[in-house]
């Protein structure tokens, strides 16, 4: 029996803090529930501390959903904890998310605090937020570019006070995966009470790592993975749920746990969150991308129509889209150009008019971008008018 993989879903808090993608009330209903369809295991609905508006947000979302856990956000202060536990007090299972920065720089710059005040702040936080969950997950922030040595001290002290989630974030997306993986190793390894918390990671993607980062974690032991739909998040983003979703399904002989996800659902929430927040996904994206499951040359069309492994290593049905899709381009050949001419019912009395009808096409394919179905249909049209004649 394989682990369990947790999916916790940060596209309504760390998504949302994407310049220019903030979300309404409704919007975050609804995002919630096509989430819980998905199957994700927890939901981090938003920073209830942030806005008057993102209270109610989460504070809606909180009551509406029943099979995932619905988070809140909250720094390690007394004020941020108390309005997360009130937001999520309808929830059928709530957890508080604390945080606070651990890195030097960050202590010495940002906060102006020790190293042992930020271990103070992080208990106290921790304790407090008990009052209204035992489901508390912290995260030293900027974990990064902290030392391994005060993280181990920090980690321990928060398991002691009754956080059961140690989420480490790459905050600014600096880790590499080998060097990130490691660091997860060590942090089980040597945390004496590391038995009685789950390891989470949370990556940025500023060098476009954060699916790999966040894939070594788990080949070193972190058992829930932070990300978001479409890897909306800050700057470049966060990890892309579909990404690494898919990723683990795909090489179960690689990983040592799976996730719950109903994969079926991917392609919708992606279509959702890109509808709400108008952030286009780029054709070439993996997964949820128009052209992901998508054929153009002539040798892959040939190959897929023969057997679809060839150049599919997941099935497009599993994620969402109805089928694959053979695209007609300069490159494509004559067996799928012919594939195609039969779907659409263009049959042809002998070879040599299909292949007359094939040059032509492929005459036009140099010339327009996209051939479509009329397209074909006019050729046909145009060669027996011609032969006509
Ligand atoms: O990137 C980050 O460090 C965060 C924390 C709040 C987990 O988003
Ligand atoms: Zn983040």
């Amino acid at each position: 029996m394989k682990d369990k993989l947790i999916i916790f879903d940060t596209t309504m808090r760390d998504g949302e803090q994407s310049p220019g993608a903030s979300m309404t009330r409704d919007e975050k209903i609804r995002i919630g529930r096509a989430l819980e369809r998905l199957r994700v295991d927890v939901i981090e609905a938003g920073f209830p501390a942030a806005s008057p508006g993102d209270f109610e947000s989460v504070q809606a979302v909180a009551n509406v959903i029943k099979d995932s856990t619905v988070c809140g956000l909250a720094r390690a202060l007394d004020k941020d904890i108390d309005r997360a536990g009130e937001a999520l007090k309808g929830a059928s299972h709530a957890r508080i998310h604390t945080f606070i920065a651990t890195s030097p720089l960050h202590m010495q710059k940002k906060l102006q605090m020790t190293p042992d005040q930020v271990i103070e702040y992080a208990v106290r936080a921790v304790k407090r937020a008990r009052q209204y969950t035992d489901d508390i997950e912290f995260s030293p922030e900027d974990a990064g570019r902290s030392e391994e040595d005060f993280l181990c001290r920090i980690l321990e002290a928060v398991i002691d006070a009754g956080a059961r989630t140690l989420n480490i974030p790459d905050t600014v997306g600096y880790s590499i995966p080998q060097q990130f993986g490691a660091t997860i190793k060590n942090l089980i390894e040597r945390i004496p009470n590391s038995d009685k918390a789950i390891f989470s990671v949370h990556c940025h993607n500023d060098l476009g790592l954060a699916v790999a980062n966040s894939l070594s974690a788990v080949m070193n032991g972190a058992r829930q993975i932070e990300c978001t739909i479409n890897g909306l998040g800050e700057r470049a983003g966060n990890a892309s749920l579909e990404e690494v979703v898919m990723a683990v399904r795909t090489r179960q002989d690689v990983f040592a746990c799976d996730t719950g996800i109903d994969t079926r659902e991917i392609l919708t929430c992606s279509k959702l969150v890109s509808s709400i927040t108008g952030f286009p996904v780029q054709p070439n994206k993996a997964i949820v991308g128009a052209n992901a499951f998508a054929h153009e040359s002539g040798i892959h069309q040939d190959g897929v129509l023969k057997n679809r492994e060839t150049y599919e290593i997941m099935r497009a049905e599993d994620v969402g889209w109805t089928a694959n899709r053979m695209v007609l381009g300069k490159h494509s050949g004559r067996n799928a150009f012919k594939s195609r001419m039969t779907e659409l019912g263009l049959v042809f009395d002998s070879e040599e008019e299909l292949n007359d009808v094939f040059m032509r096409f492929k005459q036009l394919a140099d010339k327009k971008h996209d051939i479509f179905d009329e397209d074909l249909q006019a050729l046909v049209s145009e060669a027996s008018f011609e032969a006509e004649d």
